[in-house]
């Protein structure tokens, strides 16, 4: 468990045992041997040197460190060290440390799914610095973006909104940090009335497959009058047996029947044999679902059949890959070295290009692995699918 906000001694206790002597030879460095001269630290004299750096830590926390620049300079040796690390944001936090923009959002850009990185984002919004904030995701590269919003989203604080919304409408965004932003408009009541007064806009706000991923955030939604909303204005997807498909939170207390669900999954309709391999059967393109039942739970096994974009699993991104030649290779881009690229196709057979030969090379932003198959099955097939995945698991 992580300190958290103003649990006081423990945290700086936390933080010194981080830092260890370096915290010690600081204090020492400062002089606050005379500070503490003629008080005894609390708990009696003859404690270790660790405690009576906890103690100098916790007299530092009260000092003006803006009216003292020797101290500050002293502090700020420390608080360098930490740079990169979770212990920097808790040192910005709680020496109120003024202009840390750039290291707290390096933390975050670096760390985006730590939570640290959340109160990053949060302490710059509180200084203040949501515009300047924007204004730098809008000008990132692709992965600092991604991971800045997947940051912001986490926060589930509605100051975030704006730029969660950018994320969501801008062009040239990933599906990826697309589903991220949707899903963090979505923890908050604000975030979601946004997303779906976007959804309802006249001239399609909001396209496929954020449709699906808003659809199936918000019908988990905590607050009854969005989740009535979203019902109208972005409907569940729907089931061969016709009829809305129930939301992944009712889905999951539903049970199934694995026998039936292996079916399923071997059949023309669901096709996942086609690209999956479970225990002896199917085609090795995309990750093999042999184990997949310790790896996902039953929401996440609903998420990735119901809505395949919104988390491409890593090094299974769809590629198009064009050759001086005309022809187009479609799959997934199974290695690369300087000379050649190796692309595996859907067959499970790999076509190997000369780099020289490639005019053209694009990831697509969509999962190879087609939305709306739960469409093609009834619900009570859906649930036997997702019992049989369950079932996957590691010898
Ligand atoms: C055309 C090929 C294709 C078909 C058909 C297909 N998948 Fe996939 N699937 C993929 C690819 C490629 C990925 C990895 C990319 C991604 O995560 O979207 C994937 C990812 C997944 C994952 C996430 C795996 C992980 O490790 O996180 C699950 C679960 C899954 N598929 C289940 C199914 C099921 C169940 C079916 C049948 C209803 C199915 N797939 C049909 C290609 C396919």
């Amino acid at each position: 468990m992580r300190a958290t906000p103003g649990s006081g001694s423990s945290l700086l206790f936390d933080l010194v045992s981080r830092l260890g002597n370096l915290a010690l030879t600081f204090a020492i460095g400062l002089g606050l041997a005379p500070l503490t001269a003629g008080q005894t630290a609390p708990g009696g004299g003859g404690t270790g040197g660790s405690a009576s750096a906890v103690e100098a830590l916790r007299r530092l926390k009260g000092m003006d460190f803006e009216a003292n620049p020797a101290l500050k300079a002293a502090l700020m040796r420390v608080v360098d060290t930490t740079r990169g690390t979770p212990a920097f944001v808790e040192l910005v936090r709680d020496f109120e440390l003024k202009d840390q923009e750039e290291g707290l959002l390096d933390f975050a850009g670096q760390h985006p799914a730590d939570p640290a990185a959340a109160e990053a984002i949060r302490m710059i919004l509180e200084g203040g610095g949501l515009e300047s904030l924007r204004a730098q995701v809008r000008s990132a590269a692709i992965p600092r973006q991604e991971a800045w919003v997947q940051a912001a989203a986490n926060t589930a604080d509605p100051r975030v909104i704006p730029l969660l919304l950018d994320a969501v409408k801008a062009e040239g965004r990933s599906t990826t940090s697309r589903a991220v932003a949707i899903r963090g408009l979505a923890r908050t009541e604000a975030g979601a009335r946004e997303l779906l007064r976007y959804a309802a806009e006249p001239n399609g706000g909001l396209e496929e497959p954020g449709r699906t991923t808003a659809s199936l955030a918000l019908a988990q939604s905590r607050w009854p009058e969005v989740r009535s909303e979203a019902a109208k204005v972005l409907p569940a997807p729907k089931s061969a047996d016709g009829g809305e498909l129930p939301s992944v939170n009712e889905l999951i207390r539903l049970r199934g029947d694995a026998v039936r669900g292996a079916a399923v999954f071997q059949s023309e309709q669901a096709s996942c044999s086609k690209c999956h391999v479970a225990g002896r059967v199917g085609v090795d393109f995309g990750p093999a679902l042999s184990q997949i039942g310790t790896k996902l739970g039953r929401q996440a096994l609903y998420e990735s059949i119901l809505d395949p974009s919104s988390g491409i699993s890593f090094g299974y991104e769809g590629w198009s890959v064009e050759t001086r030649g005309g022809d187009e290779v479609f799959g997934i881009l199974a290695s690369e070295t300087d000379e050649e690229l190796a692309i595996k196709q859907q067959t499970g057979g790999v076509v190997r290009l000369k780099k020289s030969e490639v005019t053209r090379r694009e990831r697509q932003q969509l999962s190879i692995m087609p939305a709306g198959l739960a469409s093609v099955l009834s619900r009570q097939e859906l649930v036997d699918l997702v019992e049989y995945l369950t079932t996957l698991k590691a010898p």
